[in-house]
């Protein structure tokens, strides 16, 4: 496994891969891995001849106020664990390598933005997109992959995907969850022993959702109010509670069912500092 800082490199690295017909499979990555990432890692690793997992805080999709210093950043343990699971190239640019002086171009997907975790974090998925859009230019993977916790970035992300033409599978993988349910997520470090403790609840009141649309219930208001009691406990402050039509992220008000009904379940909530996303899907 080579580490690579520089953008060149890996061009040239999977360039000369590309040429001798071996795909490559992209796992874009903030680092500070855990059995999240390697799930999308092995997936990788399965479908394609080349893998590179991509190393990267992007300052561009933190606000001013967010966590861009703080967040958790472990380059050790994680190249352990990337030459465990078999990846070829850790891509790990500096900075100013992804956005150089005078870098002025930015990719935005729009309509799929506005509402959920864009309308609290409004410059979010420019940052996003704009840097996978980068990664993607590098590493001209034939597939990439995302995981379902993240889901309004997975759809955005496909979203663009498709528009600009760009020939890559985007693969969504399942969220994988603590035993006791807690999303994995790089930023469940910041919890307190407490914090912890009460995290869970994120994903039980999920389950509730779940249980109510499952036994009948079609009013989404009454819904998101049982979701807000259960959350309420633990949570220092609900930036939201969501139950959307997966496809365009549009609030549903009246639950319908029908052939396709899917309805994605969100919530975005501060257990203490820590701002914490999960998520489900049901059926209706
Ligand atoms: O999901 C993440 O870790 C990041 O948003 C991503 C996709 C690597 C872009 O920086």
């Amino acid at each position: 496994m080579k580490i690579i800082r520089s953008i060149s490199t890996l061009k040239n690295e999977l360039g000369r891969g590309k040429k001798k017909g071996r795909s490559v499979g992209l796992v874009p990555t903030m680092g500070y891995l855990h059995e999240g990432h390697l799930s999308l890692i092995r997936r990788a690793r399965k479908e394609n001849d080349l893998v590179a997992v991509s190393i990267f805080v992007n300052p561009a999709q933190f606000g001013p106020n967010e966590d861009y210093k703080e967040y958790p950043r472990d380059l050790r343990n994680d190249a352990a664990l990337c030459k465990r699971a078999g990846v070829d190239f850790i891509f790990y640019p500096a900075v100013k390598a992804m956005y150089p002086n005078g870098y002025s171009t930015y990719v935005k997907v729009e309509g799929l933005t506005g509402n959920l975790c864009g309308k609290f974090r409004p410059s979010h998925f420019c940052g996003v997109t704009t840097v996978v859009a980068k990664l993607f230019n590098i590493a001209k993977p034939d597939a990439a992959y995302f995981g379902q916790k993240d889901a309004q970035q997975a759809i955005v992300i496909k979203r663009m995907a498709e528009d600009l033409d760009m020939g890559i599978t985007i693969n969504i993988m399942p969220t994988v969850r603590e035993k006791d349910g807690l999303a994995m997520s790089s930023r469940n470090a910041y919890l307190s022993p407490d914090e912890r403790r009460a995290a869970p609840t994120v994903y039980r009141a999920l389950q509730l959702a779940r249980d109510l649309i499952k036994s009948g219930n079609r009013d989404t208001a009454k819904i998101k109010s049982e979701m807000k009691k259960m959350l309420s406990v633990v949570a220092a402050k609900i930036d939201y509670i969501s139950i959307v039509n997966p496809e365009d992220l549009k609030e549903v008000k009246k639950i319908k069912g029908g052939a396709k009904g899917k309805l994605l379940v969100a919530v975005a909530v501060w257990i203490g500092e820590t701002r914490l996303i999960d998520n489900i899907e049901v059926k209706a």
